[in-house]
């Protein structure tokens, strides 16, 4: 009797599993109705698992590429447990990102707002998002960056000598000390100038974050997204303390912070300390990891091309020589006059397309080309895709910085993204890797010691092992 009470309820969990499968797949692929058009071609993969697996295991260039030549520009997947759509084309981006960018809002997963906080301006839409993106243009506004140029020179000799060390030279991780190059960077955006003490102490609390937000995102103790966690934690409250001191100062200091501290709108309602410390981490994110992968690419790059490395130096040389042998600074227009290594910064920033995709998702059911994206599904605009098409780049695997003597076609140099969320800091993050440039090759040797080839994702891509170079100065 007891026997068969049990395999009774056996079978009726069985079936109430069977069922709930079944109601998840009816529910993963939908059939559109008659009359309404087709989901894009492609497949979903696994039941609950999709492609998430296969992203990982394989590169996004290999994931992304193969799918891309056997679908088309715009393909459906499933990925981090949603269903998406791959956005491939020129066309498809602008038309989610730009012309009916109303239709698609920004989405990230929980994990990743819990470590940056859920203010921080990439996080929003709407009202919020566009009065915080005019606080943060205004803090790295062309007139605010152009006075910053002496400090970035002075961080990137000390970025640099910091990698030479003692002699013999040893070999360093080029990336880790770029990052803690813009990590001080940011610092200066955010805060002007802060005690040399404190910075070194938001940076090891920073970079605790920094390194579980790749992580699989348990909140247990000892797993790298709880340390994240808890240093999230530590650093709020350090944050806390720098605004209510700020506060209370008054200064009239034009950068992030004051600027996120001084705005009141139209019925008198300012930020709370929440909104101010999200978009301070936020920044931070968003300018460092970024910018570092950058620079360690063009490393590399001038390293393994010699006839680049040659006529960059020519280049850099004659500058060099203009400020009397390295004695003077750099000066702004002198940053703005470098033609053949500003082609070179943004060859880098094609090549190695620092941000392979991004994200959003439809708000409701959209038609594209006769295409359905239904509603909460995720879309996400490839840009590395149309950065390695050979129809917008040919000979996409050549580093050719001469392609950027003619302008590019429309919507197909994206490094910065597009639209009403795109890159408010590019140019901040095309002075610094001028200015280091500057520096490398006039006052400076390197030699890469480390892996040659292959990349590894940060979750920004970097040359495998961060670039192990050993450097010494001239
Ligand atoms: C080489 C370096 C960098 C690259 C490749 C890069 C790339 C991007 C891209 C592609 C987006 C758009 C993302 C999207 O549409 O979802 C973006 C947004 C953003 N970037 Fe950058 N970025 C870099 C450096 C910086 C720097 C130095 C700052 C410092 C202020 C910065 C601040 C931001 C912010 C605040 C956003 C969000 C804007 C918004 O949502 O309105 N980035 N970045």
């Amino acid at each position: 009797m007891a026997i068969s009470v049990v395999c009774l309820h056996i079978f009726i969990l069985l079936a109430i599993f069977f069922l709930s499968f079944l109601w998840y797949l009816k529910n993963q692929f939908p059939k559109p109705p008659r009359n309404r058009p087709a989901i894009p071609p492609g497949s979903q993969g696994l039941p609950f698992l999709g492609e998430t697996l296969k992203l990982y295991s394989q590169s996004p260039s290999v994931f992304f590429g193969s799918r891309h030549e056997r679908y088309g520009e715009i393909f459906k997947s499933h990925i981090h447990g949603s269903p998406c759509v791959m956005l491939g084309s020129p066309e498809a981006v602008k038309f989610a990102l730009v012309t009916e960018a109303h239709l698609f809002k920004q989405i990230y997963p929980r994990s990743k707002e819990q470590l940056i906080g859920p203010w921080a301006v990439f996080f929003r839409d709407g009202e919020f998002h566009s009065r915080v993106r005019k606080l943060v243009q205004g803090s790295v506004s062309l007139e605010v960056i152009r006075r910053m140029v002496p400090a970035v020179e002075s961080l990137a000799v000390a970025a640099l000598e910091s990698c030479c060390g003692d002699s013999p030279p040893a070999a360093v991780n080029t990336f880790h000390a770029m990052k803690k190059f813009t990590f001080e960077v940011a610092i200066i955006l955010i805060f002007g100038q802060l005690d040399s003490v404190l910075t070194e102490k938001l940076r090891e609390i920073y970079f605790t974050i920094d390194g579980g937000y790749n992580s699989f995102p348990i909140n247990f103790p000892g797993t790298p997204f709880r340390r994240a966690f808890l240093a999230r934690r530590r650093l709020g409250k350090i944050l806390g303390e720098i605004i209510s001191e700020t506060r209370e100062k008054r200064l009239a200091q034009k950068n992030l912070l004051s600027s996120l501290l001084n705005y009141c709108d139209e019925e008198e309602q300012v930020l709370s300390d929440d909104q101010i410390t999200d978009n301070v981490v936020g920044v931070l994110f968003a300018s460092q990891g970024t910018t570092a992968s950058a620079l360690a690419w063009v490393i590399k790059y001038i390293h393994d091309y010699p006839l680049l490395r040659e006529a960059v130096e020519r280049e850099q040389q004659a500058i060099y020589e203009a400020n009397d042998g390295g004695r003077r600074p750099l000066t702004w227009d002198q940053t703005r006059n470098m033609p053949y290594t500003y082609k070179v910064v943004l060859e880098t920033l094609r090549m190695a397309t620092v941000l392979s995709y991004t994200y959003r998702v439809a708000v409701e059911d959209v038609e594209y080309k006769g295409m359905l994206i239904p509603k909460g599904w995720r879309v996400m605009p490839l840009f590395r895709i149309i950065h390695h098409n050979q129809d917008f780049f040919p000979e996409s695997e050549k580093f050719d910085p001469s392609r950027f003597e003619a302008a590019q076609r429309p919507n197909t140099f994206l490094p910065f993204g597009s639209g009403i969320h795109a890159c408010p800091g590019n140019e901040v993050a095309k002075l610094e890797i001028l200015v280091l440039i500057h520096q490398l090759v006039t006052k400076f040797r390197y030699e890469v010691v480390g892996p040659a080839d292959g990349v590894e994702y940060s979750p920004f891509p970097v040359p495998t092992g961060g670039l192990v170079a050993k450097f010494t100065k001239n």
